[in-house]
């Protein structure tokens, strides 16, 4: 199980606004609809209709279509899309496995999104992000992640930076931002 599932499972409640700000083959998302239940919401962005139909059919073959709003849209508009508070947002940056390597998510977007995904969490909520560095441009996006989230506020907001002990430096791993529960 990817480590940001057990984070996103400890916080995120049947009834839940959550986004998954690359839904890419929606993996995350059909997790993140079986976690809110038929009566909370998952907002599913992607810049590829690919991606968007690959999120669909996987959400509708588990049964849970109805619990998502389907966002052909960069992440960096998410607070223009996504209004209200939520209780979990996921990033899994990078490119779309089984796809062209020349759609990756990029810096300056995935920081104007974090931003913004940061405001909109309820306390106790948390953001996770997946950070690859082995493409070209995944360094200096993940020194953009750390930065971001490093800058946050102690009083507000608590952030791990979690790595494999196992594995290279190359290998991928995950910030957690949770916001100080009330
Ligand atoms: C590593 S993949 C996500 C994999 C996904 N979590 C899954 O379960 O299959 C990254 C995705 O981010 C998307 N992406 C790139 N830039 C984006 C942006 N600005 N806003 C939203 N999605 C973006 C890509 O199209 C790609 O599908």
């Amino acid at each position: 199980m990817p480590l940001a599932h057990f984070f996103l499972r400890e916080r995120v409640r049947p009834g839940d606004r959550v986004v998954d700000a690359t839904c890419g083959n929606g993996h995350d998302t059909a997790f993140l609809a079986e976690l809110v239940g038929a009566a909370g919401t998952v907002w599913a962005f992607d810049i590829q209709e690919s991606a968007l139909a690959a999120t669909k059919a996987r959400l509708a073959a588990a049964g849970y279509a109805g619990r998502a709003e389907f966002v052909l849209a960069g992440h960096e508009r998410l607070a223009e899309i996504v209004t209200g508070p939520v209780g979990g947002v996921v990033f899994n940056l990078g490119f779309l496995p089984g796809a062209g390597k020349e759609t990756v998510t990029s810096p300056a977007t995935t920081r104007a999104a974090l931003e913004q995904a940061a405001a909109l969490l309820l306390p106790g909520g948390v953001v996770t992000v997946a950070v690859y560095t082995g493409h070209a441009g995944g360094l200096e996006e993940g020194r953009g992640v750390e930065e971001w989230a490093a800058g946050l506020s102690p009083a507000a907001f608590n952030v791990w930076r979690c790595r494999q002990m196992n594995r290279s430096d190359a290998a991928p791993y995950l910030v957690v931002v949770e916001r100080v529960p009330a």
